[in-house]
Protein backbone atom coordinates (compact mmCIF):
# COMPACT_ATOMS: atom_id res chain seq x y z
CA UNK A 1 0.00 0.00 0.00
CA UNK A 2 1.52 3.65 -0.67
CA UNK A 3 1.98 5.73 2.43
CA UNK A 4 0.44 8.77 2.91
CA UNK A 5 2.82 11.17 4.17
CA UNK A 6 2.42 14.76 5.32
CA UNK A 7 5.14 16.06 7.39
CA UNK A 8 9.07 16.06 6.32
CA UNK A 9 9.38 14.83 10.33
CA UNK A 10 7.46 11.70 8.92
CA UNK A 11 9.67 11.41 5.48
CA UNK A 12 12.51 11.91 6.68
CA UNK A 13 13.19 8.23 9.35
CA UNK A 14 11.41 6.28 6.13
CA UNK A 15 13.81 7.25 3.82
CA UNK A 16 16.70 6.85 5.70
CA UNK A 17 15.69 3.75 6.68
CA UNK A 18 15.54 2.99 3.25
CA UNK A 19 18.96 4.30 2.03
CA UNK A 20 20.57 2.68 5.35
CA UNK A 21 18.96 -0.66 3.69
CA UNK A 22 21.14 0.89 0.60
CA UNK A 23 18.30 1.08 -1.53
CA UNK A 24 17.83 3.61 -3.91
CA UNK A 25 15.04 6.24 -3.26
CA UNK A 26 13.73 7.75 -6.64
CA UNK A 27 11.17 11.05 -6.51
CA UNK A 28 8.40 12.10 -9.03
CA UNK A 29 7.60 15.60 -8.03
CA UNK A 30 3.80 16.45 -9.15
CA UNK A 31 0.86 19.07 -8.71
CA UNK A 32 -1.41 16.16 -8.54
CA UNK A 33 -4.70 15.37 -10.48
CA UNK A 34 -2.80 12.34 -11.93
CA UNK A 35 -2.91 11.10 -15.71
CA UNK A 36 -1.22 8.83 -17.46
CA UNK A 37 1.88 10.69 -18.38
CA UNK A 38 2.42 11.33 -14.34
CA UNK A 39 2.24 7.44 -14.25
CA UNK A 40 4.85 6.96 -16.46
CA UNK A 41 7.21 8.60 -14.51
CA UNK A 42 5.95 6.12 -11.46
CA UNK A 43 6.18 3.29 -13.26
CA UNK A 44 9.93 4.43 -14.62
CA UNK A 45 11.01 5.32 -11.74
CA UNK A 46 9.94 1.76 -10.15
CA UNK A 47 12.11 0.34 -12.93
CA UNK A 48 15.04 2.06 -11.91
CA UNK A 49 14.65 2.12 -8.33
CA UNK A 50 13.98 0.26 -4.96
CA UNK A 51 11.50 2.92 -3.93
CA UNK A 52 9.46 5.42 -5.30
CA UNK A 53 7.98 8.82 -3.33
CA UNK A 54 5.49 10.60 -5.42
CA UNK A 55 4.87 14.13 -3.99
CA UNK A 56 1.80 15.88 -4.60
CA UNK A 57 1.83 19.74 -4.02
CA UNK A 58 0.15 22.57 -5.91
CA UNK A 59 3.06 25.03 -5.60
CA UNK A 60 1.14 28.41 -5.57
CA UNK A 61 4.97 29.94 -5.87
CA UNK A 62 5.08 28.92 -9.36
CA UNK A 63 1.43 30.33 -10.42
CA UNK A 64 1.66 33.85 -11.57
CA UNK A 65 -2.14 33.95 -12.11
CA UNK A 66 -4.29 33.52 -9.04
CA UNK A 67 -7.08 31.98 -11.27
CA UNK A 68 -5.35 29.36 -12.56
CA UNK A 69 -4.27 28.06 -8.96
CA UNK A 70 -7.75 28.74 -7.82
CA UNK A 71 -9.16 26.56 -10.57
CA UNK A 72 -5.74 24.27 -10.26
CA UNK A 73 -8.20 20.29 -10.30
CA UNK A 74 -7.03 18.71 -6.94
CA UNK A 75 -8.06 14.86 -6.76
CA UNK A 76 -6.24 13.23 -3.85
CA UNK A 77 -8.73 10.43 -3.18
CA UNK A 78 -8.13 9.03 -6.57
CA UNK A 79 -4.73 9.93 -6.80
CA UNK A 80 -3.64 8.21 -4.54
CA UNK A 81 -5.54 5.04 -5.75
CA UNK A 82 -3.61 5.29 -8.88
CA UNK A 83 -0.05 5.73 -7.31
CA UNK A 84 -1.50 2.59 -5.18
CA UNK A 85 -2.19 0.93 -8.68
CA UNK A 86 1.41 1.33 -9.69
CA UNK A 87 3.18 0.53 -6.42
CA UNK A 88 4.73 3.75 -5.38
CA UNK A 89 5.52 3.41 -2.23
CA UNK A 90 5.00 6.30 -0.54
CA UNK A 91 3.41 9.80 -1.58
CA UNK A 92 4.11 13.09 -0.17
CA UNK A 93 1.38 15.99 0.46
CA UNK A 94 2.58 18.57 2.27
CA UNK A 95 0.45 21.88 3.28
CA UNK A 96 1.62 25.19 1.90
CA UNK A 97 2.47 26.20 5.36
CA UNK A 98 4.81 22.54 5.97
CA UNK A 99 6.59 23.71 2.06
CA UNK A 100 6.50 27.25 3.19
CA UNK A 101 6.13 28.32 7.00
CA UNK A 102 6.29 31.60 8.33
CA UNK A 103 9.14 33.48 8.26
CA UNK A 104 10.20 31.91 4.42
CA UNK A 105 12.45 33.72 2.89
CA UNK A 106 14.44 32.11 0.26
CA UNK A 107 14.14 31.24 -3.55
CA UNK A 108 15.98 29.59 -6.23
CA UNK A 109 16.75 31.49 -9.22
CA UNK A 110 18.10 29.59 -12.44
CA UNK A 111 19.66 32.20 -15.22
CA UNK A 112 19.59 31.36 -19.22
CA UNK A 113 17.66 28.68 -19.39
CA UNK A 114 14.81 30.25 -17.19
CA UNK A 115 14.15 33.51 -19.25
CA UNK A 116 13.07 33.13 -22.44
CA UNK A 117 9.63 31.27 -23.47
CA UNK A 118 7.69 30.47 -20.71
CA UNK A 119 10.11 32.41 -18.40
CA UNK A 120 9.51 35.56 -20.74
CA UNK A 121 5.33 34.87 -20.65
CA UNK A 122 5.29 33.50 -17.12
CA UNK A 123 7.99 36.28 -14.94
CA UNK A 124 8.30 33.90 -11.65
CA UNK A 125 7.34 30.75 -12.67
CA UNK A 126 10.39 28.98 -12.99
CA UNK A 127 12.08 30.41 -9.82
CA UNK A 128 9.16 29.24 -8.06
CA UNK A 129 9.62 25.87 -9.74
CA UNK A 130 13.45 25.63 -8.99
CA UNK A 131 12.96 26.76 -5.74
CA UNK A 132 10.21 24.13 -4.99
CA UNK A 133 12.34 21.13 -6.76
CA UNK A 134 15.37 22.43 -4.90
CA UNK A 135 13.01 21.90 -1.74
CA UNK A 136 11.99 18.62 -2.61
CA UNK A 137 14.75 17.10 -3.33
CA UNK A 138 16.22 17.93 0.13
CA UNK A 139 12.89 17.16 1.61
CA UNK A 140 12.70 13.19 0.27
CA UNK A 141 16.71 13.27 -0.09
CA UNK A 142 16.19 11.18 -3.21
CA UNK A 143 19.06 9.66 -6.01
CA UNK A 144 17.15 9.97 -8.72
CA UNK A 145 14.42 12.69 -9.60
CA UNK A 146 11.87 11.58 -12.86
CA UNK A 147 10.36 14.70 -14.88
CA UNK A 148 8.23 15.12 -18.02
CA UNK A 149 9.66 15.91 -21.53
CA UNK A 150 6.01 17.84 -21.92
CA UNK A 151 7.96 20.57 -19.81
CA UNK A 152 10.81 20.63 -21.75
CA UNK A 153 12.22 23.84 -20.70
CA UNK A 154 11.38 23.01 -17.19
CA UNK A 155 13.49 19.59 -17.30
CA UNK A 156 16.66 21.98 -18.46
CA UNK A 157 15.45 24.24 -15.80
CA UNK A 158 15.80 21.46 -13.19
CA UNK A 159 19.15 19.84 -15.04
CA UNK A 160 20.17 23.24 -14.60
CA UNK A 161 20.24 23.38 -11.39
CA UNK A 162 21.35 20.29 -10.20
CA UNK A 163 24.44 20.84 -12.07
CA UNK A 164 24.95 24.74 -10.37
CA UNK A 165 24.37 23.36 -7.04
CA UNK A 166 26.01 20.18 -6.82
CA UNK A 167 22.94 18.66 -5.85
CA UNK A 168 23.49 14.64 -5.25
CA UNK A 169 20.63 13.40 -7.45
CA UNK A 170 20.44 12.23 -11.26
CA UNK A 171 17.66 14.04 -13.23
CA UNK A 172 15.95 11.70 -15.68
CA UNK A 173 14.04 12.89 -18.59
CA UNK A 174 10.90 11.12 -19.55
CA UNK A 175 8.93 10.85 -22.98
CA UNK A 176 5.94 12.81 -23.04
CA UNK A 177 2.58 10.68 -23.26
CA UNK A 178 -0.16 11.24 -25.97
CA UNK A 179 -3.56 10.72 -25.95
CA UNK A 180 -4.41 8.76 -28.68
CA UNK A 181 -5.05 11.86 -30.89
CA UNK A 182 -1.83 13.51 -30.20
CA UNK A 183 -2.58 15.83 -27.52
CA UNK A 184 -0.19 15.50 -24.34
CA UNK A 185 -1.65 14.72 -21.06
CA UNK A 186 -2.14 17.30 -19.08
CA UNK A 187 -4.20 18.22 -16.28
CA UNK A 188 -5.35 21.44 -17.50
CA UNK A 189 -7.26 19.38 -20.32
CA UNK A 190 -10.17 18.38 -18.14
CA UNK A 191 -11.07 22.14 -18.53
CA UNK A 192 -11.51 22.36 -22.04
CA UNK A 193 -14.83 22.38 -23.55
CA UNK A 194 -15.84 18.91 -25.78
CA UNK A 195 -15.54 20.98 -29.08
CA UNK A 196 -12.31 22.44 -27.72
CA UNK A 197 -10.73 19.31 -26.87
CA UNK A 198 -11.82 17.97 -30.28
CA UNK A 199 -9.36 20.56 -31.78
CA UNK A 200 -6.78 20.42 -29.18
CA UNK A 201 -4.68 17.91 -30.97
CA UNK A 202 -4.25 20.65 -33.66
CA UNK A 203 -1.30 22.43 -31.68
CA UNK A 204 1.00 18.91 -31.76
CA UNK A 205 0.14 18.06 -35.43
CA UNK A 206 1.00 21.66 -36.58
CA UNK A 207 4.44 21.62 -34.67
CA UNK A 208 4.78 18.10 -35.62
CA UNK A 209 3.88 18.73 -39.31
CA UNK A 210 6.52 22.59 -39.31
CA UNK A 211 9.42 20.26 -38.17
CA UNK A 212 8.95 17.54 -41.04
CA UNK A 213 8.84 20.34 -43.47
CA UNK A 214 12.06 22.15 -41.55
CA UNK A 215 13.89 18.54 -41.78
CA UNK A 216 12.97 18.15 -45.53
CA UNK A 217 14.36 21.87 -45.71
CA UNK A 218 11.98 24.48 -46.01
CA UNK A 219 12.96 27.73 -43.79
CA UNK A 220 12.28 27.33 -39.82
CA UNK A 221 10.48 30.72 -40.51
CA UNK A 222 7.84 29.57 -43.00
CA UNK A 223 7.13 26.11 -41.52
CA UNK A 224 6.69 28.64 -38.25
CA UNK A 225 4.19 30.55 -39.81
CA UNK A 226 1.85 27.85 -41.65
CA UNK A 227 2.07 26.12 -37.82
CA UNK A 228 0.87 29.36 -35.97
CA UNK A 229 -1.90 29.70 -38.87
CA UNK A 230 -3.07 26.07 -38.29
CA UNK A 231 -3.49 26.46 -34.76
CA UNK A 232 -5.38 29.71 -34.91
CA UNK A 233 -7.51 28.40 -38.12
CA UNK A 234 -8.34 25.02 -35.35
CA UNK A 235 -10.09 27.80 -33.19
CA UNK A 236 -6.99 28.42 -30.62
CA UNK A 237 -8.14 31.91 -29.51
CA UNK A 238 -4.53 33.07 -29.23
CA UNK A 239 -0.69 31.71 -30.22
CA UNK A 240 1.74 32.68 -27.82
CA UNK A 241 5.12 31.34 -29.25
CA UNK A 242 5.93 28.58 -31.53
CA UNK A 243 9.56 28.59 -31.51
CA UNK A 244 12.85 26.51 -32.55
CA UNK A 245 15.28 26.85 -30.36
CA UNK A 246 18.32 24.98 -29.35
CA UNK A 247 16.95 22.04 -27.09
CA UNK A 248 19.55 22.39 -24.05
CA UNK A 249 19.91 26.34 -23.80
CA UNK A 250 15.90 27.25 -25.27
CA UNK A 251 18.45 30.30 -26.92
CA UNK A 252 17.60 30.64 -30.60
CA UNK A 253 19.45 28.76 -32.78
CA UNK A 254 19.80 27.42 -36.34
CA UNK A 255 23.22 25.66 -35.43
CA UNK A 256 21.39 21.95 -36.93
CA UNK A 257 24.38 20.26 -36.04
CA UNK A 258 22.93 20.51 -32.63
CA UNK A 259 19.70 19.31 -30.74
CA UNK A 260 16.83 21.40 -31.61
CA UNK A 261 13.27 21.49 -30.43
CA UNK A 262 10.55 23.35 -31.52
CA UNK A 263 8.27 24.53 -28.55
CA UNK A 264 4.75 25.84 -28.45
CA UNK A 265 2.49 27.59 -26.40
CA UNK A 266 -1.42 29.10 -27.19
CA UNK A 267 -4.60 29.41 -25.34
CA UNK A 268 -7.97 27.76 -25.99
CA UNK A 269 -10.87 27.74 -24.32
CA UNK A 270 -9.29 29.60 -21.93
CA UNK A 271 -7.01 26.74 -21.11
CA UNK A 272 -3.16 27.54 -21.82
CA UNK A 273 -1.65 24.84 -23.69
CA UNK A 274 1.95 24.26 -24.23
CA UNK A 275 4.03 21.02 -25.88
CA UNK A 276 7.23 20.20 -27.65
CA UNK A 277 9.05 17.76 -30.04
CA UNK A 278 12.36 17.44 -31.09
CA UNK A 279 13.14 18.84 -34.81
P1 LIG B 1 2.87 18.66 -13.06
O1 LIG B 1 2.36 19.56 -14.13
O2 LIG B 1 1.89 17.97 -12.18
O3 LIG B 1 3.79 17.59 -13.75
C1 LIG B 1 4.51 16.68 -12.96
C2 LIG B 1 5.49 15.94 -13.85
O4 LIG B 1 4.77 15.19 -14.82
C3 LIG B 1 6.40 16.91 -14.63
O5 LIG B 1 7.72 16.39 -14.66
C4 LIG B 1 5.77 16.90 -16.01
O6 LIG B 1 6.68 17.19 -17.05
C5 LIG B 1 5.28 15.46 -16.09
N1 LIG B 1 4.23 15.33 -17.10
C6 LIG B 1 3.08 16.05 -17.20
N2 LIG B 1 2.39 15.67 -18.29
C7 LIG B 1 3.11 14.70 -18.89
C8 LIG B 1 2.94 13.91 -20.08
N3 LIG B 1 1.87 14.05 -20.85
N4 LIG B 1 3.89 13.01 -20.38
C9 LIG B 1 5.00 12.86 -19.60
N5 LIG B 1 5.22 13.57 -18.47
C10 LIG B 1 4.29 14.48 -18.13
O7 LIG B 1 5.45 20.03 -13.60
C11 LIG B 1 4.96 20.17 -12.49
O8 LIG B 1 3.85 19.50 -12.08
C12 LIG B 1 5.53 21.13 -11.44
O9 LIG B 1 6.11 22.21 -12.10
C13 LIG B 1 6.53 20.45 -10.49
C14 LIG B 1 7.75 19.90 -11.23
C15 LIG B 1 5.85 19.32 -9.71
C16 LIG B 1 7.02 21.50 -9.46
O10 LIG B 1 5.98 22.05 -8.77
Amino acid sequence: MTQVIRTVAELRPLVRGWRAAGEIVGVVPTMGALHDGHLSLARRGKVECHRVITTIFVNPKQFTNPEDLKKYPRTEEADVALLNSVGVDAVFIPSPEEVYPDGYMTTVSVGGVSEPLEGRMRPGHFDGVATVVTKLFGMTEAHRGFFGQKDWQQLQVVLRLVRDLNLPVTVVGCETIREPDGLAMSSRNVRLTDQGRAVAHVLYTAITAAADDIRAGQSDRMAIREAAEKVRAAGFERVEYIELRDAETLMPSNDVRRPRRMLAAAWLDGVRLIDNIPV
